[in-house]
């Protein structure tokens, strides 16, 4: 699924960050540039996180 429409960045990508350590939306964004457009992906990205939290 696609979270940031503006760079195609998706949940995988985002699981993979999390995997390798991202921990906070900044961290996303150093990652993956997720977020660095429009913006309006960071809710979404912060629910993920939070999921990810559970998963890992
Ligand atoms: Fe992510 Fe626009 S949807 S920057």
């Amino acid at each position: 699924t696609v979270v940031c429409e503006c760079l195609g960045i998706t949940d995988k990508d985002l699981e993979e960050a999390y995997k390798n350590g991202a921990r906070t939306w900044e961290d996303l964004q150093q990652a993956t540039k997720i977020g660095t457009v429009c913006g309006k992906c960071k809710g979404k990205s912060l629910e993920l996180l939070h999921e990810f939290s559970h998963i890992y």
